[in-house]
């Protein structure tokens, strides 16, 4: 089936898309989740099967067609499964998912987005798909009361249009956020149910190194899961990049292909180029602020040098009119 958005918003679709419209693969059965975020995703799950029975099997959609959205919010860092959750939950109700990058959306729509955000939930609802707004803190943040920059009060707008939108949806509505705390309160009150995502402990670490190979992958007699669980405490997202990155390079050794095999020392050096490669950004992102700040401190002070210099010269010259209207005085007293 084709994407339904490519019809309306043309280029912004597709593979890696800002709006993509999928059938989803990925089910339950791929994510190891720590039991309290398990517990959560169930709440979510009940409240949902409850919904379908009362609004759909008993019609009660048709009698109060207003404020039954199913809104949850999947909090959490980086990489610790929101955007698989989100699919799995698709899966599980037999619906596509509707997954629109909102961060990306935002900047892209400028002017547009209240207008836009609306289109997506009339098409969400043509679609009976679940929808899910990823990298979704802009929208959930609090309303700013200062609205004298357009940017803000483009935000606002659209903030008040996913209300209104959420009050007249009658589906499910997944946000991804990354920082919970922020939260608008009128927006707070329409998500049934924040699901809290946390990093792994060691054994589910050990879960996930499993989970994320398959059983055609072949693997050296000397892989032990559990050593690489405890040596790297990191996310799932991790995980999966090194285990991409030591097939990459399982792959590429010389030899025929059927005698290829993943080492332990494969994943051990995929592991730490992933841990360096975040050590990196993590730097450089510390450190830029850091370094603007550098430059205007040294902008301050040579600006303070330049006013020094300036004010030293005006003192010469102060000096030597008092010291000429001095002299003038004693040629005139004199
Ligand atoms: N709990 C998990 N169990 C199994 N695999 C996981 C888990 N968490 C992450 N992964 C793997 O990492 C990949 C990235 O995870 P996902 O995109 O769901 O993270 P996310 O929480 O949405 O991150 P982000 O906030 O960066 O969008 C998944 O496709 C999956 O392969
Ligand atoms: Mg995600």
């Amino acid at each position: 089936m084709s994407n339904p958005f490519a019809r309306l918003f043309p280029g912004l679709t597709g593979r890696k898309g800002v709006i993509e419209s999928v059938v989803p693969q990925r089910s339950f059965s791929d994510v190891i989740l720590p039991p309290r975020t398990v517990r959560m995703l169930n709440e979510a799950l009940t409240q949902v099967h409850s919904h379908s029975l009362i609004f759909e099997a008993w019609g009660l959609g048709e009698r109060h067609p207003t404020g039954t959205a199913l809104a949850f919010n999947f909090a959490g860092p980086s990489g610790t499964g929101k955007t698989i959750c989100a699919e799995a939950i698709a899966h599980h109700l037999g619906k596509r998912l509707l997954l629109v990058r909102y961060s990306e959306l935002e900047s892209m729509w400028f002017g547009e987005t209240p207008k836009n955000v609306a289109a997506i939930f009339r098409l969400a609802t043509e679609e009976d798909a679940v929808l899910f707004f990823d990298e979704a803190d802009a929208v959930a943040a609090r309303r700013s009361r200062d609205v004298s920059h357009g940017m803000q009060r483009e935000s606002n707008t659209t903030v008040n249009v996913m209300l209104q939108e959420l009050e007249r949806f009658n589906g499910v509505v997944i946000f991804a956020t990354n920082l919970a705390a922020n939260f608008d309160p009128a927006f707070e009150r329409r998500i049934r149910t924040h699901v809290l995502f946390e990093l792994p402990d060691v054994d589910e670490r050990e879960q996930i190194w499993r989970v994320q190979l398959h059983e055609r992958t072949p693997l050296a007699d000397d892989v032990d899961f559990r050593d690489l669980a405890e040596r790297y405490a990191v996310s799932g997202g991790d995980i999966r990049n090194a285990v991409l990155k030591a097939a990459l390079a399982a792959a590429a050794v010389d030899g025929p292909d059927e005698l290829k095999r993943i080492h332990h020392r494969h994943f051990v050096d995929a592991m730490e180029e992933v841990v360096s490669a975040r050590t990196v950004m993590k730097q450089s992102l510390m450190e830029a602020p850091e370094s603007q700040a550098e430059t205007a401190l040294s902008e301050t002070r040579r600006m303070l040098d330049h006013m020094r210099t300036a004010s030293a010269v005006s003192a010469a010259a102060a000096g030597a009119a008092l010291l000429i209207a001095v002299i003038a005085l004693i040629i005139v007293l004199t």
